[in-house]
C-alpha cells in the first residue's frame, strides 16, 4: 500500500506542477505561434535562401530534362514571389568531372552562398518538387544548425556496393535516396567544405553516391546523422498517399517516343570456357529470346552455343583485350550494322524491352556511354565509368570515336570497364548514368529504393536463383505492372 499511496500522492503533485506548467506554456505558445508566423511570412519573402542544385548530367536528353525542371522550379517561384532562387544545373558548374560526386562541389557552395544563403537542395531531374511545401518544411529547422535532411534508406543485409558496412547492425545506418531530393543547412556546408580542403578526399572508388555521402558527413559521429524529413517523399506524383509530400518523383522509366526495334541493338556477351556449361544456360533460359543479334564471345569456339573465338586469351581478373576486340568487331562488317551496342558478362540478367523503351530518349548519333555510373579518384581530378556487370551500353558513335582515338588497353587483364572511362574521359566524352542498371543482385540495395524503380539489369549469380530473380525484377508479362508501366508513362515531351 505504501508505495501505491505515496506513488499517487506524487502522481498529483506533478499533475498540478505539469497543469501550473502548461498554463504558463500556453500562453508562451501562443506568442511563438504568432512570431512563427511572422518569421514564416519573413521568410516566405526570401526563397532566395535556398540554393537548389540539380544533379544533371551532360547528355543532352539530360541536360535538357534539367533545364525543364528548373523552368518548372522558377515559374512556381514566381508564382510565390519576384525574388527567384539560385538554381544551379551540377553539370555546367565546372569542367571538372568529379563534381556529381558532390563532395568536391562544397567548396563552391560555400564560397559563393555560404554567408547568403540558408539550405542547398539537391534534386535529381526526376524529382517533382512543391516549392511552398518545401519551403514551409525548411522553416521547421533551425537554419543556423548543421543538418543533413532527406528521406532514409537503410540497408537489410551488409552489402558489396557498400563495401559491408556496419555489418553487425546493417539497418542502423541511414542514407538518403536522392530521388526524394535531400538538403544541407549552410553552417554544415561550410564546415564540410573546410574539411573537402584541408584534407583531401580519399576515397577511391565512388560506387553508391548516397552511402558515401552519408557516410563522410556522419563522420564517425562526429558530424550528423541523415535527420528524416516525411515530407520528402518517392511516391508518384499523382498518388493519394502524396498528399503531404513536398516532393514526387516519377516513377515509370522515361519514354521519349516509341522504343527503339529490337534490329537496332547489337549484344555482346563475354564468356570463357569455363561457364558455358554454368551461365550461358541461364541467359538462354531468360532473356536471350528478346535480342534480334546477339553474340557470345569466348576464349574458346563451342558450335552448341555458339561462341566466338576472339583469340584473345581468357583472363581472370579484367577483360581489356576482349572487349577492345568487341567493339572493333562492332564497326567491321562481321556483324550487322546497328545504332546501339550492348556489352554484358554471362551473368548479366537484363530486360532488353526495357533498353529499347530507355533508348528512345537518347539520339544515337551523339556518342552516347551509358549504364551504371561509379567513379575513381573523383577527389582528385579522376575519372568516371560505366561499371560492365551492369551492362554497357554504346552508341555507334561513341564507338567510332573511342577506336578512332587509339586509346587502349594497357593490358589484356586490365579492368575493361574502367579502361573504357579513361578514354571517354580522356576524350571529354561524358559517360551517362541510369540508375536502372545494377552492378549487383537485388539484394544489395534498399528495398524503399527499388520500390520506385523499373529495373533494367542486375549483375551476379552468387548465393540467388538467377532465373527467379529474372521473372521477378525483370519481366513484364501480358498482366504484369512493367509494361503496363511502360505504356501508362507520359512521354517526354523535349
Ligand atoms: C548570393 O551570392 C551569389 C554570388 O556569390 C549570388 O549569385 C546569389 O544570388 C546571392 N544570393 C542571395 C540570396 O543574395
Amino acid at each position: 500500500m505504501v508505495p501505491f499511496g505515496y506513488k499517487a500522492t506524487a502522481f498529483m503533485f506533478y499533475s498540478l506542477v505539469a497543469f501550473i506548467a502548461a498554463s504558463k506554456d500556453d500562453k508562451e505558445k501562443v506568442s511563438k505561434v504568432q512570431e512563427t508566423d511572422r518569421l514564416l511570412h519573413e521568410r516566405q519573402l526570401n526563397l532566395r535562401e535556398v540554393v537548389f542544385v540539380i544533379q544533371s548530367q551532360r547528355n543532352s536528353f539530360h541536360a535538357q530534362r534539367a533545364q525543364r525542371l528548373r523552368a518548372d522550379l522558377l515559374l512556381q517561384a514566381e508564382a510565390l514571389q519576384e525574388s527567384l532562387p539560385a538554381i544551379l544545373l551540377l553539370h555546367a558548374l565546372s569542367e571538372n568531372e568529379g563534381d556529381w560526386s558532390i563532395l568536391p562541389l562544397l567548396p563552391y557552395l560555400s564560397s559563393h552562398f555560404g554567408k547568403n544563403s540558408s539550405w542547398v537542395m539537391f534534386l535529381e531531374e526526376e524529382t517533382n518538387i512543391k516549392l511552398g511545401k518545401l519551403y514551409s518544411v525548411l522553416q521547421k529547422f533551425e537554419r543556423r544548425k548543421e543538418w543533413f535532411l532527406g528521406k532514409p534508406l537503410h540497408d537489410d543485409e551488409s552489402t558489396i556496393i557498400h563495401h559491408y558496412a556496419f555489418a553487425e547492425n546493417p539497418s542502423a545506418f541511414k542514407y538518403p535516396d536522392f530521388s526524394a531530393g535531400w538538403a544541407l543547412s549552410m553552417p554544415l556546408v561550410n564546415r564540410l567544405s573546410n574539411k573537402v580542403q584541408e584534407q583531401p578526399l580519399k576515397s577511391d572508388f565512388t560506387i553508391d553516391l548516397k552511402h558515401e555521402v552519408a557516410l563522410y558527413i556522419w563522420d564517425e559521429g562526429k558530424g550528423p546523422r541523415l535527420t528524416a524529413v516525411p515530407e520528402l517523399c518517392t511516391l508518384p506524383e499523382h498518388s493519394p498517399q502524396a498528399h503531404h509530400c513536398a516532393t514526387t518523383v516519377n516513377t515509370h522509366s522515361p519514354l521519349c517516343g516509341e522504343p527503339v526495334k529490337r534490329e537496332s541493338i547489337f549484344v555482346a556477351v563475354k564468356t570463357c570456357k569455363k561457364f558455358h556449361t554454368e551461365r550461358v544456360p541461364v541467359v538462354k533460359k531468360t532473356w536471350e529470346k528478346q535480342a534480334a543479334h546477339l553474340e557470345y564471345y569466348s576464349d574458346h569456339a563451342d558450335p552448341s552455343i555458339p561462341t566466338i573465338d576472339l583469340g584473345v586469351p581468357n583472363t581472370d581478373r579484367g577483360h581489356c583485350g576482349k572487349t577492345f576486340a568487341i567493339l572493333k568487331r562492332y564497326v567491321s562488317n562481321a556483324v550487322p550494322k546497328t545504332d546501339w551496342l550492348l556489352i554484358v558478362d554471362d551473368d548479366t540478367l537484363i530486360s532488353l524491352p526495357r533498353l529499347q523503351a530507355l533508348l528512345s530518349c537518347y539520339d544515337p548519333t551523339e556518342p552516347v556511354f551509358l549504364g551504371e555510373r561509379y567513379g575513381y579518384g573523383l577527389g582528385q581530378g579522376g575519372y568516371s565509368y560505366i561499371t560492365g556487370g551492369g551492362g554497357m551500353v554504346f552508341s555507334r558513335e561513341a564507338v567510332l570515336r573511342l577506336l578512332a582515338s587509339g586509346c587502349k588497353c594497357y593490358s589484356n587483364d586490365a579492368p575493361d570497364d574502367m579502361v573504357l572511362g579513361m578514354c571517354f574521359n580522356s576524350l571529354r566524352l561524358p559517360v551517362t548514368h541510369s540508375p536502372l542498371f545494377h552492378q549487383a543482385r537485388p539484394e544489395d540495395y534498399a528495398r524503399d529504393l527499388l520500390a520506385h524503380q523499373t529495373p533494367i539489369s542486375f549483375h551476379k549469380h552468387w548465393n540467388i536463383d538467377p532465373i527467379a530473380v529474372f521473372h521477378k525484377w525483370l519481366i513484364d508479362d501480358a498482366h504484369g505492372s512493367g509494361t503496363e508501366r511502360l505504356r501508362k508513362a507520359p512521354k517526354e515531351e523535349l
